[in-house]
């Protein structure tokens, strides 16, 4: 009996199975009621009793040594059944979802290539600044709204320092260290205090340009602006200038550009005026020269400003300002193509 039970041993130890099939046909050769060693289980009675004790720890652990390895055959054929039955043949075999750009990027990056072919470079300056670089050197008088709590963002333990409000501060950084001729673009997020609402909110992002050299006048600025709008909108896109003002330039005026829904038409969109704003520009102020550094009876410049949302909106009539910062990606992936 001990033999036989030892020969069995072995065999369960080396158990394998190719399919459920071939494990099923195991647990009824030696599990099932009339397998293997229910079989020794019943010729037990007949083993001499000085025997029992040896005898039966080994049929015991006959018995559990088989009952542990189908069962563990068992649940590697189940994990294969569910990973199979889970397989989906129609998935895409990249194994992460690209992701795409977000839709003010796109059009900043558009707005750039458009000015970098112009030869505009970019510049870059602090988000944090300072009260010289965002108003002070921008020739702004000292009682002027924009530096009131309600537009600006203070710092209440140290007035000085500020969110910028307009990326103009850029500018005055270049100014500051360079000298004509200067071409550059300021691109990046400015703060204003406003309620958040679907047509305003407390951070947006703009663009602003700035050219001074000699000789520069106010048909290069239009020559450029036109250039640019109708790379951005389309070739027959029309532009209009409408007098306005700013504390760092004169002249300076407002940019309309011709609506692309009804094509100067009139429609709700342009207010049935056939025209819609998309900047702010002018000659820089010959004070704001002369705050930077640059002689004004030698210079001359121009600037402009956009907002990168606004020209989002027109492109792709975003109606509700508050999407470009909620990160939903069903808005997000709607701007896939467009990469
Ligand atoms: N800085 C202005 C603004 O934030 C835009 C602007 C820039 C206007 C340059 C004229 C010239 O609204």
């Amino acid at each position: 009996m001990l033999a036989k039970i030892e020969q069995l041993l072995q065999e369960v130890k080396g158990l394998t199975a190719q399919n459920p099939e071939e494990l099923e046909a195991l647990r009824i050769k030696y599990l099932s009621k009339k397998g293997a060693i229910n079989a020794l289980m019943a010729d037990f009675r007949n083993v001499p009793a000085e025997q029992k004790k040896e005898v039966g720890m080994k049929l015991n652990e006959l018995k559990n040594l088989a009952q542990e390895r189908i069962a563990a055959l068992k649940e590697t054929f189940e994990n294969q059944d569910n990973s199979a039955a889970e397989l989906d043949l129609t998935r895409t075999a990249y194994p992460i979802k690209l992701g795409t750009r977000h839709p003010l990027t796109i059009v900043r990056n558009e707005i750039i290539d458009i000015f970098g072919r112009m030869g505009f470079t970019i510049a870059d300056g602090p988000e944090v600044e300072d009260d010289w670089h965002v108003f002070s050197s921008m020739n702004f008088p000292a009682d002027h709204p924009a530096r009131d709590m309600q537009d600006t963002f203070f710092i209440e333990t140290h007035p000085d320092i500020i969110l910028r409000t307009h990326t103009s501060s850029v500018q005055s950084r270049v100014m500051e260290v360079s000298q004509p001729p200067i071409r550059v673009i300021c691109p990046g997020r400015v703060y204003r205090n406003e309620a958040i609402s679907y047509r305003a909110h407390c951070f947006f992002h703009q663009v602003e340009g700035l050219y001074v050299d000699k000789n520069v006048s106010f048909t290069d600025l239009k020559q450029v602006l036109l250039q640019f709008a109708q790379e951005m909108f389309g070739p027959d896109t029309k532009i209009r200038l409408r007098p306005s003002y700013f504390p760092f330039t004169e002249p300076s005026a407002e940019m309309d550009i011709s609506c692309d829904i009804c094509g100067g038409e009139g429609c709700p969109f342009c207010k049935y005026t056939g025209w819609v704003e998309i900047l702010g520009c002018g000659m820089v102020d010959p004070a704001v020269l002369e705050a930077n550094g640059i002689d004004s009876k030698v210079y001359t410049g121009y600037a402009f400003g956009m907002g990168v949302e606004r020209i989002t909106n027109l492109k792709y009539k975003v109606k509700d300002l508050r999407m470009f910062s909620e990160n939903d990606t069903r808005f997000l992936e709607e701007f896939e193509s467009a990469n």
